[in-house]
């Protein structure tokens, strides 16, 4: 039987703006229970303001004890979770050396260990809620290597554990899904730069992510590219790598980066 979302609980991290906000909100509209989990408290409550079955909860990917707590609440509260968003993640600057670690680290820290914490705190929970699924937002970043080194890592790694648990989670009847977005306006990366160039008209939208997000949890997909047009420089990289990087590599060099 096909996969409802009506009556399900969902938890969407980083729903506090952009495409976490939009993502909450999308699946209450369908009909889920949405715990909305972020650090801006304020934000939460004004979200949940705007629909009944949103649920504000303020906590901190970086915090293993509070996502515990976080997963702790959910089942005694709501006594399940058919779907886990792991969508909190931070942008870093660029890693030339020594000055920038701290910076990377802490990229990673939100980006992918944040998202391992969540998907282990959930895990049980997940399997006892049957069918049921973890959506990762990683990005194009993580499959085509661009941007700054330290998200791309971090982006990358969501990939490569998105891949492997959704293997060895079939079994448990959890979905794993890695959903990875494109060039996408939002607070943390508003494009002001790709929005003035030639690719100014591939920037999507926080909403254009969100229906994207029920798609995969109605269909059960592993994988997911949005917008639809990155799916072309995807398909590109992994069909002619050594075509691909001499592209990435001019396209580097004429922006000047070292990172
Ligand atoms: N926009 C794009 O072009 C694009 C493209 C590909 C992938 N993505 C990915 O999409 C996801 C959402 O990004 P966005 O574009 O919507 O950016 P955004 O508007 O800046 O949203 C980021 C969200 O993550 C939350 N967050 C950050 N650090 C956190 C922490 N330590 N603990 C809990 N929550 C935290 C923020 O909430 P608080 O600050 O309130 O905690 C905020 O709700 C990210 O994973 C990003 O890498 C974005």
């Amino acid at each position: 039987m096909a996969w409802q979302p009506r009556g399900r609980v969902a938890v969407v991290t980083g729903a506090s703006s952009g495409i976490g906000e939009a993502t909450a909100r999308r699946l209450a509209h369908a009909g889920m229970t949405v715990v909305a989990v972020a650090r801006r408290e304020e934000r939460l409550h004004a979200l949940a303001a705007e629909h009944p079955s949103i649920r504000p909860y303020a906590a901190d990917v970086r915090d293993t004890a509070a996502i515990d707590a976080l997963a702790g609440w959910v089942d005694r509260e709501l006594g399940a979770c058919h779907a886990l968003v792991n969508n909190a993640g931070v942008g870093g600057g660029p890693f030339r050396g020594r000055d920038d670690l701290d910076d990377v680290l802490r990229t990673i820290d939100v980006n992918l260990a944040g998202t391992i914490r969540c998907t282990a705190a959930f895990a049980d929970l997940l399997e006892r809620s049957a069918p049921s699924r973890v959506v990762n937002v990683a990005s194009v970043a993580g499959k085509l290597g661009i941007g700054p080194a330290g998200y791309a890592a971090s982006k990358f790694g969501i990939v490569g554990l998105s891949e492997s648990l959704g293997f060895a989670w079939a079994s448990r009847g959890v979905t794993v899904a890695q959903l990875n977005p494109g060039f996408i306006e939002t607070e943390g990366f508003p494009q002001e730069q790709i929005k003035r160039g030639p690719m100014g008209r591939l920037v999507g939208q926080p909403e254009d992510v969100a229906e994207a997000v029920l798609e995969v949890l109605l269909s059960g997909v592993p994988e997911r590219t949005v917008p639809r047009w990155y799916r072309g420089f995807v398909a590109f990289r992994h069909l002619a790598a050594p075509a691909y990087r001499t592209v990435a590599a001019r396209m580097a060099r004429a922006r000047g980066t070292r990172d």
